[in-house]
C-alpha cells in the first residue's frame, strides 16, 4: 500500500515526509519513502544556516541531493525554510541596520528560490515568527524591521517563483481559540488584505497523546483566514497513538482547504524527538499500528 496514493484517492494532494541526504542514502529508509510518500521536505538542508553559514559561500550539496532525488523519484518538494530565527547564520544574526537586512532577505530568497524554480511546489517562506500569545517573536528580523520583514520576504518569494505556493508555518497551532492560533489568523488576515502574497498556513503539529482530537477545530480556524490552503507540515505524535494519528488524518480529510500532510521523519530511530517514538515506522522500519490504522481508514 501507499499512504500517499490512498490520501490522493481520498481527495487530498499529498502525504509526505521529512528527510535528507544521509537518510536517503540508507536503502531501507529510501525504499519506504519511494513506496509510501508522495512529497519530501528537507529536514535541515534548505535552512539558511545549512546553505550559507558564511556570507556568499553556498553549500548546495545536500539541498541539491534532496531536490534531485525528489525529481528522479517523482516526489513533490516542500521547501523549508527561508526566514527562520533558528539555524540562522551568525552573519545574519549580527546585521545591525534595517537596509542591510532588507537586502540580505531579498538576496537570500531570490538566490535559493531561483535555484530550485519550478521544482519546489510549496515554500515555507517564514517559519515560527509568532509567540505563544500571537504577537511577533523577537528576532533580528522583528527587531530591525518589525512586521515589514514578512512583506519583504513574501514579495521576494512571489517574484522569485510566481508558481510556488507560499506558506507561513508555525508550531503549537493545535487547538482552536488558542492565543497563537488567534494571532495567526488575525495577522495573516491583515497582511493578505494589505497585499502580502501569503497562499497558505502550515501547522507543524508536533503533538502529544490526546491532542489529535483538537486538530480539526484548529484547522477550521486556520482555514478561516483568507488563504487558499492550509497544511499539516511536520506531524509527529508522542507514542504514536492510533486514535491521535487517525484523528489528524480525518481532520485534514474533513477540512476542505487542508491540502496535505507531512510527517517529520520515517523511523522513530531518526526522529528529532528521541525516546518519544512519534513516527509511523519503528526503529527497524516496520510499520506501526498507527500506519496500519491510517491505511485502513483510507480504505487502501
Ligand atoms: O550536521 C551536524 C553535524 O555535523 C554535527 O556533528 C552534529 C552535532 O550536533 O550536528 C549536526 O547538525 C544537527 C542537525 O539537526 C542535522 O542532524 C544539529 O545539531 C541539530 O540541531 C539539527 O536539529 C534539527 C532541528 O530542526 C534544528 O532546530 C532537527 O534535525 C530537525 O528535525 C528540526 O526540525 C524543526 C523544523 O525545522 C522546524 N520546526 C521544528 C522542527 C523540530 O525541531
Amino acid at each position: 500500500a501507499s499512504i500517499h496514493d490512498a490520501f490522493v484517492a481520498a481527495g487530498k494532494t499529498y502525504f509526505g515526509v521529512a528527510t535528507d541526504q544521509g537518510l536517503l542514502q540508507r536503502e531501507s529508509n529510501a525504499a519506504i519513502i519511494q513506496a509510501n510518500f508522495g512529497q519530501v521536505t528537507g529536514e535541515n538542508s534548505m535552512k539558511w544556516g545549512s546553505l550559507e553559514s558564511t556570507q556568499g559561500s553556498y553549500n548546495w550539496g545536500p539541498a541539491d541531493f534532496l531536490a534531485d532525488w525528489a525529481v528522479e523519484n517523482g516526489k513533490e518538494i516542500r521547501g523549508h525554510t527561508l526566514i527562520w530565527h533558528s539555524q540562522l547564520p551568525g552573519w545574519v544574526e549580527n546585521i545591525g541596520d534595517a537596509e542591510t537586512l532588507r537586502e540580505a532577505i531579498r538576496n537570500h530568497v531570490a538566490t535559493v528560490m531561483g535555484r530550485y524554480k519550478g521544482k519546489i511546489f510549496h515554500w515555507d517562506v517564514v517559519n515560527e515568527i509568532l509567540n505563544e500569545d500571537g504577537t511577533l517573536r523577537d528576532s533580528v528580523f522583528s527587531r530591525l524591521l518589525g512586521e515589514e520583514f514578512v512583506q519583504i520576504a513574501f514579495e521576494a518569494a512571489r517574484e522569485a517563483d510566481p508558481d510556488a505556493i507560499l506558506y507561513i508555518n508555525d508550531y503549537n497551532l493545535d487547538q482552536a481559540n488558542y492565543g497563537k492560533v488567534n494571532g495567526m489568523v488575525s495577522l495573516v488576515t491583515k497582511w493578505v488584505e494589505a497585499g502580502v502574497p501569503i497562499d497558505g498556513i502550515g501547522t507543524q503539529t508536533h503533538i502529544s497523546e490526546g491532542m489529535g482530537a483538537n486538530v480539526h477545530g484548529a484547522l477550521e480556524q486556520l482555514a478561516s483566514a483568507p488563504v487558499n490552503e492550509v497544511a499539516i507540515t511536520e506531524l509527529d505524535i508522542r507514542n504514536s497513538p492510533v486514535e491521535d494519528y487517525t484523528a489528524v488524518v480525518q481532520a485534514c480529510l474533513d477540512v476542505e482547504k487542508c491540502t496535505g500532510i507531512t510527517v517529520w521523519g520515517v523511523s522513530d530511530k531518526d526522529s528529532w524527538r528521541q525516546g518519544d517514538n512519534p513516527l509511523l515506522f519503528d526503529g527497524s522500519f516496520a510499520p506501526k499500528d498507527a500506519y496500519n490504522a491510517i491505511i485502513e481508514q483510507l480504505g487502501a
